[in-house]
């Protein structure tokens, strides 16, 4: 597509070079769900940035003594090689390789951390794929330092998706979207846009407490939940819902009516879950726990006219989104009626941030 032959960049003579990049995870308040051909979302999604829930990847690159067409890598997590990991990343620089040519020149060590738990039921896709996508990017910005900072966060945000659809949305803050919708000028299908000048404030500080209901390995990977889109009965209503919550969801943000807000946000949430329990296979990721917060949740806002909102992943987890002004009251609450359904009394006290920081 010639839109996407900007990001081929001229030959690149080998580097040697070492960078660190931290980037957030992001949560989604209008839900990806499906995709086509080359990791493309089937509808457009919106998502807050994360600041807490992290991850810190430091690439090394040195020229190879002899030059062929093999990606060549170790990968090291938390300190330990994890060849478990090689097959996801070798499809990553298969994926960018056309857009980075000189993956192949390069030896690469990647090191990689995350600041939640591993096992915390927490996605890492997003934010470990958009930190590798930088470091990889950041060998081209030492040959091209005249590349603008939008250049390349939209290309960042492009390699990114590769890894996983999700990841587009991890490079900036504090909120994304990604796919075309006719409410966001300049959306685009391959990478993913901040919209932070329409953002109203309260929105800009907003906290997410995410209680850990089930610390396990996810069941159902997101990746076959796309799949499972494709044969869907209500797949193209679900896609146009999306559009229309995309269209509303950003009045709402630009008014700060939080009013509609929440309505809003925990119907895709629902939605979510809804759609895979209505695929064939069907399968069920939520926990007994997590109708037992939902419940309380709601019963505390009809109490206390509090605007506690939840969203969910693809998982057991419970997002808690409410205005930075509630959080005293709303974390009195979260400790003496929520944390009982959390494994361990675990939970990560994160808020909205502004995007990956090279270190
Ligand atoms: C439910 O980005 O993890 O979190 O593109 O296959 O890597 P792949 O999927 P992924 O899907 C995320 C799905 C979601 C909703 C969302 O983040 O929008």
């Amino acid at each position: 597509m010639d839109t996407l032959k900007k990001f081929i960049p001229k030959e690149i003579e080998p580097q040697h070079g070492k960078v660190s990049w931290v980037s957030p995870s992001n949560i989604a308040l209008v839900k990806y769900w499906g995709k086509y051909g080359d990791q493309m979302p089937q509808n457009p999604s919106l998502s807050f940035t994360l600041s807490q829930c992290h991850t810190t990847t430091t690439v090394k690159f040195t020229p190879k003594k002899k030059r062929d067409d093999k990606v060549a890598f170790d990968f090291l997590f938390e300190g330990k090689s994890q060849p478990n990991f090689h097959p996801k990343i070798e499809t990553f620089f298969s994926r960018i390789a056309h857009y980075c040519p000189y993956v192949v020149d390069h030896n690469w060590i990647i090191e990689s951390s995350n600041s939640f738990p591993h096992s915390s039921g927490i996605a890492s896709s997003a934010s470990s794929m958009s930190a590798l996508s930088l470091g990889i990017l950041s060998l081209e910005k030492q040959v091209k330092p005249e590349m603008s900072q939008d250049d390349f966060n939209q290309k960042a945000s492009f390699l990114a998706r590769l890894g996983s659809g999700s990841a587009a949305r991890s490079i900036c803050g504090p909120m994304m979207s990604w796919g075309i919708s006719k409410a966001i000028p300049g959306s685009a299908q391959e990478w993913a846009t901040p919209i932070n000048e329409t953002l109203h404030p309260v929105f800009q500080s907003y906290q997410d407490t995410i209680l850990i209901i089930d610390k396990g390995q996810k069941k159902v990977s997101s990746t076959l939940g796309h799949d499972l889109m494709q044969a869907h009965p209500y797949a193209q209503n679900r896609f146009a819902q999306a559009h229309q919550h995309t269209e509303r969801l950003m009045a709402i943000l630009a008014a700060g009516a939080l009013d509609e807000f929440i309505p809003l946000v925990e119907l895709e949430a629902l939605t979510l879950h809804a759609l895979m329990m209505a695929s064939s296979p069907y399968f069920i990721l939520m926990q007994p726990q997590t109708l037992a917060v939902i419940n309380l949740i709601w019963a505390y806002r009809e109490a206390t006219q509090i605007p506690l909102c939840f969203t969910l992943d693809a998982g057991a987890n419970v997002h808690l989104l409410y205005p930075e002004e509630y959080r005293e009251k709303v974390q009195v609450f979260i400790a003496a009626e929520l944390l009982c359904f959390c494994q361990e009394g675990q939970y990560i006290d994160d808020h909205v941030g502004n995007g990956a920081k090279k270190m």
